[in-house]
């Protein structure tokens, strides 16, 4: 205790990391990825590997995924059924929530573990349920980052101590909204799953949280132009106590409906599959 305190922070803060990320990582399997979707958060995601690579990518555009193949290697299949057939461990989706829809169960009984970003498809409790049991049948999982959340993973708790109120207020600049409107405008007030029917582009977060804390979430989205982040204000009160977080998102300069918080988190998720000590609940 009395050499960590004598060390310089930054110093103390280098050999935490150390011990985390630990020297045998190189020996880890690489795991390899297929990105479903070559638009901005693949495009992050490709800037940033490291314990994983690569290996498939597949767009609807199919000269996206060339150009994102040309830039980070991997092959660019032309089809989904060559996607699917491809040798991955696993596939990001950054794609879209029809994506989801279209190709979620066939990615699980292909083999492949699947990460979601468009969360909002799982808001419809039928498909959640049908690529739950794709996911049973194959062996496989599903995984959803904190994405654009900081504080998702504690909401857990909400599915074993409770979570008695659930708020979620959005604000993002009306441009990222698809809107033209001159001042602070509620655009919405309601549940997550019909927030996601509203902007499904828009609202992932809404339905990660109800996801992760088990329940429903009261939902407020504003368009506001003078703002120029993704701001996210959650209230959670419960047995544990009571939680107040608020983000403030850099949007990814390609995409103002995308915070590149998201895309970190999913490279976080990434590297920890691959990681022996796990940190978050
Ligand atoms: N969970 C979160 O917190 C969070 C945060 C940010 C973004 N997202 C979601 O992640 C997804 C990707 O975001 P982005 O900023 O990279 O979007 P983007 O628009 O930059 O790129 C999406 C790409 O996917 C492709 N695509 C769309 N539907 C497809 C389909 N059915 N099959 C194949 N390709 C398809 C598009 O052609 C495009 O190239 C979006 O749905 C977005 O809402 C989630």
């Amino acid at each position: 205790m009395f050499a960590v305190r004598s060390r310089p922070q930054e110093c103390v803060d280098e050999r935490l990391r150390a011990a985390f990320v630990g020297t045998e990582s190189s020996t880890h399997p690489v795991i390899r990825v297929g990105l479903l979707g070559c638009g901005n958060i693949s495009h992050l995601i490709a800037a940033q590997t490291g314990g994983f690579e690569i290996a498939a990518l597949y767009d609807q555009a199919p000269e996206r995924a060339c150009e994102l193949a040309e830039r980070c290697g991997g092959r660019a299949c032309d089809s989904f059924e060559a996607f699917a057939a491809a040798d991955v461990d696993l596939v990001v989706e950054a794609a879209s929530v029809g994506a989801v829809r279209t190709h979620g169960e066939a990615v699980l009984r292909a083999g492949k573990d699947l990460v979601v970003m468009s969360v909002g498809a799982l808001a419809d409790p039928a498909f959640l349920s049908r690529l739950r049991s794709a996911a049973v049948m194959s062996r496989r999982r599903v995984y959803i980052p904190s994405g654009a959340v900081m504080g998702l993973d504690n909401l857990k708790i909400g599915r074993i101590g409770g979570i008695d109120r659930l708020v979620l207020r959005t604000t993002k600049s009306p441009a990222s909204l698809g809107l033209r409107v001159t001042e602070r405008t509620l655009v919405f007030r309601g549940r997550a799953d019909e927030c996601v029917k509203a902007f499904p582009k828009n609202i992932n977060v809404s339905a990660a949280i109800a996801l992760a804390a088990g329940r429903e979430v009261e939902v407020e989205l504003w368009a506001d132009p003078a703002v120029d982040r993704n701001i996210h204000e959650i209230r959670a009160e419960g047995p544990f106590g009571d939680a107040y977080i608020r983000i403030r998102n850099v949007p990814s300069p390609d995409n103002p409906a995308t915070s590149y918080l998201a895309a970190l988190s999913i490279l976080v998720l990434l590297r920890d599959l691959g990681e022996p000590i796990v940190v978050g609940t």
